[in-house]
């Protein structure tokens, strides 16, 4: 297998604060990655400094490297950059209205990034596009492409959103919490559509979300995110069959089991701190249930664990 995407010791600022740091994975190709952890875990600026769009938020990357497919992109121009996004690597954001023009007919924005990254002239982009919007199961795709995103429900723009990260043919895909939008069983479609076309095209893509019952669904590995940083990693397999962080453990402990509707969505007790009040030592040491004083004065390293590793002082302990 080879790698399509290394992230190694990223570590993002924005004005005089550090939101994001020791932040490393790596993506082969075919797989996909899940970026894990509860909102303001750092998964989005992770996202937005892979694809250079940390400019527009007024930050930087001041530590690391991104490399996608043997170059890094620390330091790759803007231009460059405009013809990677939506090229090589597609990205799906959260709410489809921040991606779909609500004045042009879906279909014609399909068609727009298939003729600017690949060249194709306007019947082939739209026949392109038609064929596209099949592959994504939409039913009579001749008729959808005509419509405008206000015609159409919540799951079908989240599909039109889909179809445009594919359009230019891309290698990985960035989907950041691409379903958190809709409704469970809208979202459950949306991820098994997702899973399949990255099987069925070889692509890569790296998901965020905030559902352990995603990343089993859907992911091969997984990178756990807290208050900034990495705080686990591992193969989904490993990960789920013994979990080393207690964040870790705490997010699988999300998961509602059982009937339907017999159990409500459990969270995690408190809430994750924002960047100007991450704590001292370990992050997670406010929230834990097994916090020693180690933990409030020194930040834990990884500990390679089966498969993966865990910066916890206990990560190696048994239980
Ligand atoms: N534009 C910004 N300015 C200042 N802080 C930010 C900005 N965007 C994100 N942050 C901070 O960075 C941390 C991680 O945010 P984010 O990556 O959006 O988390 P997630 O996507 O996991 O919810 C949070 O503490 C958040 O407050
Ligand atoms: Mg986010």
């Amino acid at each position: 297998m080879s790698t399509i995407l290394k992230v190694e010791a990223l570590r993002v600022a924005i004005g005089a604060l550090t939101p994001l740091s020791s932040v490393s994975f790596s993506l082969e190709k075919g797989e996909t990655l899940g970026l894990v952890g509860e909102s303001g875990s750092g998964k989005s600026l992770t996202a937005m400094a892979i694809m250079g769009l940390l400019p527009l938020i007024g930050g930087r990357i001041t530590g690391g490297s991104v490399v996608f497919d043997g170059s890094d992109l620390t330091a790759l121009p803007e231009p460059a950059y405009r013809k990677l996004r939506g090229g090589r690597i597609g990205l799906i954001t959260q709410n489809p209205m921040t991606s779909l023009d609500p004045l042009k007919k879906v279909g014609s924005q399909i068609d727009v990034v298939a003729r600017l990254h690949l060249g194709l002239d306007k019947s082939a982009a739209r026949n392109r596009t038609v064929e596209l919007l099949g592959e994504l199961r939409i039913p009579e795709p001749a008729s959808i492409y005509h419509l405008y995103p206000h015609q159409l429900s919540g799951g079908m723009k989240q599909r039109i959103v889909i179809a445009m990260a594919l359009a230019a043919d891309p290698d990985l895909l960035i989907a950041d919490e691409p379903t958190t939008a809709l409704d469970v069983t809208v979202q459950a479609q949306i991820i098994r559509l997702l899973s399949d076309l990255i099987r069925d095209r070889g692509l890569s893509m790296v998901l965020i979300t905030h559902d352990m019952s995603v990343v089993a669904q859907a992911c091969d590995k997984v990178v756990v995110m807290y208050a900034g940083t990495a705080v686990e990693y591992g193969t989904v397999a490993a990960i789920f069959d013994d979990p080393r962080h207690p964040y870790t453990k705490a997010l699988i402990g999300c998961i509602p089991r059982g009937l339907a509707g017999a159990q409500r969505l459990k969270g995690i007790e408190g809430t994750v701190p924002s960047v100007a009040h991450y704590p001292q030592g370990c992050r997670f040491h406010p929230r834990c249930p097994r916090a020693e004083a180690i933990c409030a004065a020194v930040s834990p390293p990884f500990i390679a664990s089966r498969d993966g590793a865990a910066a916890c002082h206990f990560a190696g302990a048994v239980g």
